[in-house]
């Protein structure tokens, strides 16, 4: 076939995917409730900055309730769902250990505060995307528009949650799957990893890289050794449920200083190191490492495509009253 031909063809797909691509995520606007409830940012943010006084924890476990609630069944607020004696919810499956108070405590009251101002206009699955960019920028990361229009998922099941989320001790190919099964790719990966500049994480995510790791090797030999045996001192025995900061430097900050941990074997999970030992997301990483713009813009983007998953609409979903229970 000759060349111009088929850059024609070509650009003809570009163009019929991309399109695509947008009418599956029609319904979000980031002016969505500019006439239904006008200070609907303004309140979830009162709300976020005020939790974050009273403990930092609010940070991290409202970022990553936003990440676990769109990886399993959509953007939909099914992680908020309390289970009751006839259904074991979401947030109740058997990974749950890191899914804090902090974060449900966050949106519980982020939504009442803005139930009080526009009732059942706002879904909760908009008031976790914005709590969760508001955690972000007001700790130093990124600030973005957000998209709104999300509709409450009508289901929220344990079972649903097994194969949906990536473990610490995947390798580069399962997190590429997993991120690919949700529509995002290699460069999402990377640049969302970020959110792990902030928070903490249990001893028993990553003590298998501290001791024994594999016959002749007693530690993960990609870890620092300094920072192996500062992190065995934090896990005496694996200590299972001990927990220690993702960040040493920045626990509390937003911020890029992630993948100069990375550059430095600073990585606390498996899942992080690897996006530095492996070729196809090195060069990512040293240019996030440099360029707070480069980072900003790159999670930005990713976390925007991620807010855009499972996105329901129509009759597959509606407004709760309650994020915690359905209507
Ligand atoms: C790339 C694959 C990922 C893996 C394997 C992973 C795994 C984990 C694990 C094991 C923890 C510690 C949980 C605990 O022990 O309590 C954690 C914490 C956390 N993750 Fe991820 N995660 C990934 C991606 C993400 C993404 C994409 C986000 C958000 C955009 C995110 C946000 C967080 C946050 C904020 C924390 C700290 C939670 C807290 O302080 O309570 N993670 N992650
Ligand atoms: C985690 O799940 C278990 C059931 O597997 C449940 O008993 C526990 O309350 C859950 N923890 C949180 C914080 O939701
Ligand atoms: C990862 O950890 C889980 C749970 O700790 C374990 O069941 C699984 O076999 C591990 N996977 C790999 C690839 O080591
Ligand atoms: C990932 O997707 C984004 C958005 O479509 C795109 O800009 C980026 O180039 C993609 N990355 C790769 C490695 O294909
Ligand atoms: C990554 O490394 C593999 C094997 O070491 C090599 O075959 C491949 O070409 C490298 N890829 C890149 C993008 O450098
Ligand atoms: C990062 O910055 C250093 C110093 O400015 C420069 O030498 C290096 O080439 C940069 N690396 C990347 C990947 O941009």
């Amino acid at each position: 076939m000759a060349g111009p031909s088929r850059t024609v063809l070509l650009l003809a797909i570009v163009a019929a995917v991309a399109s695509f691509a947008r009418l599956g995520a029609a319904d979000l606007k980031t002016d969505y409730y500019a006439s239904t409830c006008p200070n609907v940012e303004t309140i979830v943010r009162g709300v976020v900055q005020q939790k974050m006084q009273s403990t930092i924890r609010t940070i991290g476990s409202t970022i990553r309730l936003f990440f676990h609630d769109c990886f399993v069944e959509g953007c939909d607020a099914s992680v908020l769902i309390q289970s009751t004696a006839g259904n074991q919810a979401e947030r109740d499956a058997s990974d749950n250990l890191s899914l804090s108070f902090e974060g449900f405590e966050t949106i519980r009251s982020a939504k009442a505060a803005v139930e009080d101002a526009c009732p059942d206009t706002v879904s909760c699955a908009d008031v976790l995307a914005l709590a969760a960019r508001d955690a972000i920028s007001l700790s130093g990361g990124p600030f973005y528009p957000v998209e709104l229009g999300r509709l409450d998922g009508l289901s929220s099941k344990a079972s649903d949650v097994p194969g949906q989320l990536p473990e610490p001790n995947h390798s580069i190919d399962q997190l590429v799957a997993i991120f690919k099964a949700h529509g995002l790719n290699i460069t999402d990966l990377v640049a969302l990893s970020a959110a792990h500049s902030v928070g903490l994480a249990h001893c028993a995510k990553f003590a298998y890289r501290l001791y024994n790791f594999k016959p002749g090797q007693p530690a993960d030999p990609s870890l620092n050794p300094k920072y192996a045996a500062f992190l065995r001192g934090k896990c005496p025995n694996g200590g299972p449920d001990w927990m220690v900061l993702m960040d040493q430097a920045t626990p509390a900050m937003f911020d890029n200083q992630y993948y100069r941990n990375l550059q430095d074997g600073g990585g606390l999970l498996g899942s992080d190191q690897l996006l530095y030992a492996d070729n196809r997301t090195r060069a990512m990483v040293d240019a996030l490492a440099n360029s707070t713009n480069a980072f900003y813009q790159a999670f930005a983007d990713a976390v925007t495509r991620l807010g855009r998953v499972g996105v329901k609409s129509g009759k597959r979903g509606n407004i709760r009253k309650q994020c915690d229970v359905f209507n």
